[in-house]
């Protein structure tokens, strides 16, 4: 795990995009995973900027999302398909037929769930990751206490995550309770992940996740049995990190080759 320390969520989300551009272009047909919510939403701003400006190309690339609200179509205004679709798909070229997320609308749940799992398989894994983190340290929609090694399903979401989430309903009556989430060891298969967490309320959280005993109770500490996952962190959401100096130190003393990686 390795815990990158930047200024403001604009520097963490370039480095991570640096990071997802140089993946593209090692392997132009690379499978993403891709997170929804406030915190990517800098970083696909920036793989657009670098797709008009540089010339990124998404031809080739195919994505699968984290998850979806259960009983929301595709087209509702707070649904993940409906984000993805204002915020990254509509700025750059992954072909449609490329693009994946849970089903919202899904009439058996469990066989689509399946289904999904058996997509990312024919697809060859997912090649990079882009996690966020609930303020109570769930990754995708799997809150406390969900199996470490679950796979794609229906989870109930917590109070906390639906108050968490209602500045995207008219009001909080309206957020789901029910989704559709990769599971944990869905993500954990991934070959690389990019966590970001911005802000001080994201600080305990990724603390817990980063030094903290691992456990279901804060499901992103899981991530710490992950040969590559990298936090990229502002400096609020990294407040409560005990060894940040080390963090910075080692991020700013790294020899020439590992930059970038
Ligand atoms: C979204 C997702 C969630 C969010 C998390 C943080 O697809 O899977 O885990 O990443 O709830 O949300 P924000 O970024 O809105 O703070």
């Amino acid at each position: 795990m390795e815990i990158i320390i930047t200024p403001d969520p604009a520097a963490a989300s370039h480095l991570a995009a640096r990071r997802i551009a140089r993946l593209i272009r090692e392997k132009p047909d690379a499978v993403l995973g891709l997170a929804t919510g406030s915190t990517p939403v800098t970083l696909y701003k920036e793989l657009i900027r670098m797709h008009r400006e540089g010339g990124l190309d998404f031809s080739r690339v195919s994505t699968f999302n984290l998850d979806e609200y259960l009983g929301l179509a595709p087209d509702h205004a707070a649904s993940y398909h409906r984000f993805m679709e204002e915020n990254f798909f509509q700025g750059v070229n992954i072909p449609r037929g490329n693009i994946r997320l849970p089903d919202g609308l899904a009439k058996d749940v469990p066989a689509h769930c399946a289904d999904y799992e058996q997509e990312i398989r024919d697809a060859g894994g997912i090649d990079l990751q882009v996690l966020g983190i609930g303020s109570d340290g769930h990754i995708g929609f799997n809150e406390h206490g969900s199996s470490l090694a679950s796979r794609t399903r229906i989870k109930t979401l917590t109070e906390r995550t639906r108050e968490d989430n209602a500045r995207f309903f008219d009001k909080l009556e309206d957020v789901p309770h029910h989704v559709i989430t990769m599971g944990i060891g869905t993500i954990m298969e991934s070959r690389s992940v990019v966590l970001l967490a911005f802000g001080a309320g994201k600080a305990d959280a990724v603390a817990g996740a980063a030094e903290g005993p691992i456990t279901a109770s804060n499901p992103a500490s899981i991530l710490q049995m992950h040969p590559d996952a990298k936090f990229y962190l502002d400096e609020p959401s990294a407040g409560a990190l005990e060894r940040a100096e080390y963090y910075k130190w080692v991020f700013k003393n790294k020899p020439a080759w590992q930059a970038d990686q």
